[in-house]
């Protein structure tokens, strides 16, 4: 059987991408990072899948007068290199229902809090302001809303009294990098149904 394409979307420094891209070069993830999908020109993402040779696809939402348009595109774009599945990987936007209609089921997202708690942006920085003992990092389908998606997997992450927020958001990629690949994997060998 041919292996599962992914589609990595993320707009910013990647490191869930890379974590990715590891895990495949390992074999612990059995699949091909068919595509990246980038809404930021200018991201260090873009930079990281050129160098491995992932082929990518950039656009800038403001070269478009509607999310319609850039969606439909992005459609037509996974549909031509056959994606099987849709990572989001610190991708910063909504997906709207032109993208979310033809890939329903099959498209997946990190988040970095133990949702349903702190959805949206800044979850690291809403749980260090909330003062919680206990965040983490939730992977999820995705559907229309901000974060509301059928929950997949979690993992957590303690917080203690002396840690920064910048060490919480290393503890928290850190669980990043090993839950969103080894997810991936039982995902796309059949081990979670959406
Ligand atoms: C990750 O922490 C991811 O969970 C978060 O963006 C970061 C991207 O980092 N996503 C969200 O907040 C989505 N709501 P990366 O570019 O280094 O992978």
């Amino acid at each position: 059987m041919s292996k599962a394409k992914l589609a990595v979307f993320a707009s910013g420094t990647g490191s869930n991408y890379d974590a990715i891209i590891d895990a495949i070069n390992n074999g612990t993830l059995d699949a091909e990072a068919a595509l990246l999908v980038c809404d930021k020109p200018a991201a260090k993402v873009v930079e990281k899948a050129k160098h491995n040779g992932t082929p990518t696809f950039v656009f800038d939402p403001k070269q478009y007068a509607a999310k319609e348009l850039f969606e439909a595109k992005i459609v037509e774009v996974l549909q031509e290199a056959e994606i099987d599945w849709i990572i989001l990987a610190g991708y910063m936007r909504l997906i709207g229902k032109t993208l979310l209609q033809p890939f329903e089921g099959k498209i997946i997202n990190i988040h970095p809090s133990l949702l349903p708690a702190f959805p949206g942006l800044d979850a690291i920085g809403q749980a260090f302001d909330a003062g919680v003992k206990v965040s983490g990092v939730t992977v999820h389908y995705v559907d229309a809303g901000m974060d509301t998606g059928k929950i997949i997997a979690q993992d957590v992450v303690y917080i203690n009294d002396e840690m920064t927020r910048d060490e919480l958001q290393s503890a928290i990629q850190q669980v990043e990098h090993k839950l969103y690949p080894a997810t991936i994997q039982k995902l796309i060998s059949g081990g979670e149904s959406s």
